[in-house]
Parts: C-alpha cells; sequence; structure tokens
C-alpha cells in the first residue's frame, strides 16, 4: 500500500486529555506515536503502511467508513 493510500478517519474529543495512539503494522505491534487532543479538537488521521491500527484513550466520537461510535457508549 502506498503511504497516502489508507483510509481516513475522525476522532473529536468530548473530554481534555483524549488519547490517539498508532500502532505499528507489521510482525511487531508497539505504540509509535500517541497524540493528546483536548475538548474539542479534531484529528483526521489515515491508516498508513507504518500504522494498522488506533486505539483512542478517553471520551471521543470516532467517525470511520464504518460508522460513528461513541466511546461512552
Ligand atoms: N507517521 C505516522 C504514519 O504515517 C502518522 C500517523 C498516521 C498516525 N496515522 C496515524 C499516528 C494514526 C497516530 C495515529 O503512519
Amino acid at each position: 500500500m502506498e503511504t497516502n493510500q489508507g483510509d481516513y478517519f475522525v476522532i473529536k474529543a468530548k473530554d481534555n486529555g483524549v488519547h490517539v495512539i498508532g500502532l505499528t503494522r507489521g510482525q511487531d505491534t508497539r505504540f509509535h506515536h500517541t497524540e493528546k487532543l483536548d475538548k474539542g479538537e479534531v484529528m483526521i488521521a489515515q491508516f498508513t503502511e507504518h500504522t494498522s491500527a488506533v486505539k483512542v484513550r478517553g471520551k471521543a466520537i470516532i467517525m470511520t467508513r464504518y460508522g460513528t461510535i461513541d466511546t461512552e457508549q
């Protein structure tokens, strides 16, 4: 896959201190980036050749092509 060809997703923080954590693609699954969002901040990101999974910690709305998820529900 080319670097910029992955699906986009949107994270909107509903609280201060929401963490968006990128996990590496491949044999070794580990955290490679943690982004901290404060209330109302929005992160738009993609899955890439470096990122195969994302973990969201805290109160947030996550929008993907598969639907929208509220972490509190
Ligand atoms: N350097 C990372 C990458 O290209 C940047 C990144 C993309 C990222 N999507 C992410 C970091 C999701 C955290 C969460 O893969």
